[in-house]
């Protein structure tokens, strides 16, 4: 039986309880929290046998007590420090979205991965709906042709009251806006299924919202396949609903949802002569829907096979890295590159970089 320590035990950290508790071959040993209080109700609520006063207490139990994964489901700028320190101390640690503040911070956990020959597991749930998995055997497979055009839009709302948690709309904690908190999901659904990116140009605007970040950000990017992508990512959007979609050569899939789905939110449309394509659509859709408790049975299956289990440094990089791009190409108004944004480069070390714009006029 695998242990899992949960760290951070606020509003996301109850999914991970509930996949934990959904999944054979693991169970909940403990939780941690700097509020001593949530933590003991969290426990109460979840039946962890132990609340730890942190995460150091739990990775000095001795080996057949101490953790192999620790869940990290706290605010996003103690990820990395976090991560590390469960690395170090032997436990595989899944790292709740974003994984970092910046790809400076993320290279951290990298170096990390490399000492410690301790895998971390990005948390992004979205990827392993069975849906998604389908639509992504469909396409190795080569049934659906190449892949041409897509679309992958976030329209949620979010009002100010959300944004009075201290650590909500600011670079230092939060790391950044949608595009690294919310859109951040659809595109890495969408990365997940596209494959590489290559380039990016956006926009990124502070509309409606108190934040030092952007509230809405809208970018074009190109993959190394030839497909080409518009990113939505909005938080001031009253009718709320995530939208991903797909056209292929010999299909178009579509996804709509809010922030969890099965395979009834996808629609499926062959294009002319491929009707076939709907019934190895059907039979691949399966009826698993996304969610921390389908990553937790993949990263466990992985395990199982020897695999890096999902989803990787390396794919989660890449997420990161649009997230870096799409800011970087929107405060200098330039197209950038995949592999642009390297130690030196302004948007290395953070993602708001030179500065957002309206940083300048409301300083
Ligand atoms: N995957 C998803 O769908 C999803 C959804 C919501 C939030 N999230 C992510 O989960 C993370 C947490 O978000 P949330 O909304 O649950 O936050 P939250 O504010 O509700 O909870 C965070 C908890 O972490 C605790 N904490 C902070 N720093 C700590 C530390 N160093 N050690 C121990 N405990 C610490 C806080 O006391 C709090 O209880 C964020 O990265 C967020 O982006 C993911």
């Amino acid at each position: 039986m695998f242990r899992s320590v949960i760290v951070g035990t606020g509003a996301i950290a109850n999914a991970h309880a509930e996949a934990i508790a959904a999944t054979p071959g693991i169970e909940l040993a403990g939780v941690v929290d700097l509020a001593a209080e949530r933590a003991q109700e969290f426990a109460a609520r979840h039946g962890s046998p132990a609340v730890f006063g942190s995460l150091a207490e739990a990775l000095a139990l001795a080996p057949d007590a101490a953790p192999d994964y620790v869940h990290i489901c706290t605010p996003p700028g103690s990820h990395v420090d976090l991560a590390i320190e469960a690395q170090r101390g032997g436990a595989v640690p899944i790292v709740e979205k974003p994984p970092a503040l910046s790809l400076e911070d993320f290279d951290r956990l990298l170096a990390s991965e490399d000492e410690t020959g301790v895998p971390v597991v990005g948390l992004f749930q979205h990827r392993f709906g069975s849906a998604a998995v389908g639509l992504r055997g469909l396409l190795a497979e080569g049934a659906l042709g190449r892949p041409l055009v897509a679309v992958a839009e976030t329209l949620w709302y979010r009002d100010d009251d959300y944004f009075a948690v201290p650590w909500r709309g600011t670079w230092g904690v939060e790391g950044g806006g949608p595009t690294m908190g919310h859109g951040i999901h659809q595109f890495d659904l969408l990365l997940s299924i596209l494959g590489p990116w290559a380039s990016v140009r956006a926009v990124a605007v502070r509309q409606n919202r108190p934040t030092e970040t952007e509230d809405v950000s809208s970018a074009i990017v190109t993959f190394e396949n030839g497909a080409v992508a518009t990113i939505l990512n909005s938080i001031v959007s009253p009718r709320e609903t995530s939208r991903l979609r797909f056209d292929f050569e010999h299909a178009t899939a579509e996804l709509e949802h809010l922030y969890g789905y099965d395979s009834t939110h996808w629609t499926f449309t062959p294009a002319r002569g491929s009707e076939d394509l709907a019934e190895d659509w059907t039979a691949r859709a399966g009826s698993t829907p996304s969610g921390h408790t389908a990553q937790l049975a993949a990263v466990l299956a992985a395990r199982e096979s020897g695999e890096r289990p999902p989803v990787t440094t390396a794919d989660a990089r890449r997420t990161l890295e649009l997230s870096a791009a799409i800011y970087a190409s929107a405060f200098t108004d330039r197209t950038v590159a995949a592999g642009e944004i390297v130690p030196g480069h302004p948007f290395y070390a953070s993602m708001q970089g030179t500065g957002a714009p309206w940083a300048a006029v409301t300083a």
